[in-house]
């Protein structure tokens, strides 16, 4: 006998990124913050080691009256400010077929185009390498997941993407992939354009046997080196009728707002008619599950974006940490090849990838890095060092200390 149901009983949400971290802060508390390398947190922390939230953010925030940040929101839908700045963030001046519904965070809009887009049953399709919780969100919905491998030759591996996807189009009729990029998690990788023209052409071919939902988790968006990364949305103007992208966006890490939970499914399709019903579905789904979201983070958006001097300090601020993250990046990848450690195809972003396939091997060496004081968090097929959270003077070598314990 159970009190819960049958899908519930035996849920137990094991996060190895703060289970990691744990033992992280057990090793500074015994051995002194100097002597431990913390590679485990997604968040950026300055080379203090202090938790970064933007002064031009954080500011303005103080600014807001006390009315906006404790009343609810305008909308289920997103207040009408935010979703107008959320529609220029990504696109400019653009003209392009898009409804915005905000969410709890990108997880919020990830979890609920899942919900929405697939039956208990089917099966999601992911990367490889690919953030933790997208197989929590396939579980708790009765979804099945796959994986289309990410790399091949140093590259996106374009040719089982669509043998993934094309079995799946075979089975089930319909498709749900999701493409994380720019500065993927947790590897790092960004795709050229080139490799994005190949995807969309191939889904606009595969769409002509059934519908295809392209999940792009743009969460580190803002973290791209490619100051014009966002162009690449205008090559959802020209996707077949039977495409959608969800574009899920969040200000977690764009405002260093993580707490606030606040993001956006931004989704894109020239099926007007089919644009119109995903919207009303998402809406009934956040009244339904989280309700409304965090009305003052909206207005803020809202605020900074559109306010001249606001907006520049903000876009200052945060290119500071993008040349941060830059210079930790180029360390660490430089130190890695001297040593001839294996990483995962990096360009930028937050995360780096050792490549290590073999699990028992993995775990082996995460014991031998712990004991070294050094602590990554392990994920498919590799152990992610979080750049964002370790300064400078302690990536200078960590390579070789890594290279000692394989
Ligand atoms: C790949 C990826 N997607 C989505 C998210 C969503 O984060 P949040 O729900 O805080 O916006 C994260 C955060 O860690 C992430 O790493």
């Amino acid at each position: 006998m159970s009190f819960l149901n049958n899908h519930s009983d035996g849920k137990k949400m094991v996060d190895k990124v703060f289970k990691a971290a744990i033992k992280a802060k057990e090793a500074k508390d015994k051995f002194g913050d100097d002597e431990v390398v913390d590679a485990t947190l997604g968040t950026l922390f300055d080379e203090d080691g202090i938790f970064v939230a933007y002064d031009s953010v954080w500011g303005p925030y103080d600014q807001l009256d006390k009315v906006e940040k404790g009343r609810y929101a305008r909308s289920i839908q997103g207040n009408p400010l935010y979703r107008d700045a959320v529609y220029k963030w990504l696109f400019g001046e653009n003209e392009m077929p898009a409804e915005i519904i905000v969410s709890p965070g990108g997880a919020g809009a990830v979890s609920a185009t899942m919900h929405n887009v697939l039956n208990p049953g089917d099966t999601v399709i992911k990367p490889s390498q690919g953030w933790g919780p997208y197989k929590t969100m396939a579980n708790e919905f009765e979804l099945k997941l796959d994986s289309y491998n990410l790399f091949k030759d140093g590259a996106f591996d374009i040719a089982d993407f669509k043998d993934t996807l094309t079995k799946y189009m075979n089975i089930q009729g319909k498709v749900l992939a999701i493409i994380n990029d720019p500065c993927h998690n947790p590897t790092g990788y960004t795709m050229s354009s080139d490799e994005w023209d190949q995807v969309l052409d191939f889904l606009n071919e595969l769409s002509k046997q059934g519908p295809v939902v392209i999940i792009n988790d743009i969460a580190y968006v803002d973290y791209s080196t490619d100051p014009s990364w966002k162009d690449h949305f205008l090559k959802y103007r020209n996707l077949a009728e039977n495409v959608m992208i969800v574009i899920t966006f969040s200000l977690s890490k764009t405002f260093t707002a993580y707490g606030a939970r606040v993001g956006a499914s931004v989704v894109v399709s020239s099926n007007k008619e089919e644009l119109a019903k995903y919207k009303d579905a998402a809406i009934y789904s956040a009244r339904s599950i989280w309700s409304t979201c965090n009305n003052s983070v909206m207005e803020l958006f809202a605020k900074i974006t559109t306010d001249e001097t606001l907006y520049t300090n903000y876009i200052n601020e945060k290119q500071y940490y993008i040349e941060l993250l830059k210079e930790r990046s180029r360390i660490f990848i430089n130190e890695c090849a001297s040593e001839e450690i294996e990483l995962y195809p990096f360009k930028e972003g937050f995360f780096a990838t050792l490549k290590v396939v073999d699990d028992n091997e993995k775990e082996a060496l995460n014991l031998r890095l712990q004991k070294s004081n050094i602590f990554t968090v392990e994920v498919d097929g590799g152990l992610r060092v979080a750049l964002c959270s370790v300064p400078k003077r302690k990536l200078r070598g960590l390579a070789r200390k890594i290279k000692k314990c394989m």
